[in-house]
């Protein structure tokens, strides 16, 4: 692939996903210690979690919690009894043109590889981790 072919995908930082097991202590750390606005928390049933959204000048942190039985973050709670950093995700202008050049570059996208609506009613992919110097990624179009 030449460069004329290689458009540059990454958008803004548009949050940083950090898994807790004390959501309460948690924002309380991020609004009492940091000083920081922080949301109420917001339970997200569809996705298994419910989050606190962190406001940043430049981006926002999501302290995420499991939610229901089948929580997608609840496998990284049994490996990170601590949590974590869970997950970065990036601004992308075109889903579909990202998941494409990502493709043919070998770089696998998780699940049907097809983009879901995310917790922000965005179209979003999360890409394989051992394809990408090991950060679990997710791409939100915007
Ligand atoms: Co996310």
């Amino acid at each position: 692939m030449n460069d004329a072919m290689r458009a540059n995908l990454l958008g803004k930082l548009q949050h940083v996903a950090i898994v807790a097991p004390d959501l309460t202590a948690a924002s309380d750390l991020y609004r009492n210690v940091f000083g920081a606005n922080v949301s109420a928390p917001l339970p997200l049933p569809e996705h298994g979690v419910t989050t606190v959204f962190v406001e940043l000048p430049n981006t926002k942190i999501e302290l995420l919690h499991p939610l229901g039985k089948h929580s997608p973050i609840a496998k990284f709670l049994e490996k990170n009894p601590a949590g974590g950093i869970h997950h970065l995700c990036y601004e992308v202008a075109d889903i579909e043109q990202a998941i494409q050049q990502l493709s043919n570059h070998g770089v696998r996208i998780l699940g049907d590889g097809k983009p879901k609506i995310g917790a922000h009613g965005k179209p979003v992919v999360f890409l394989h981790p051992k394809d990408t110097a090991a950060t679990l990624i997710e791409l939100e179009q915007v």
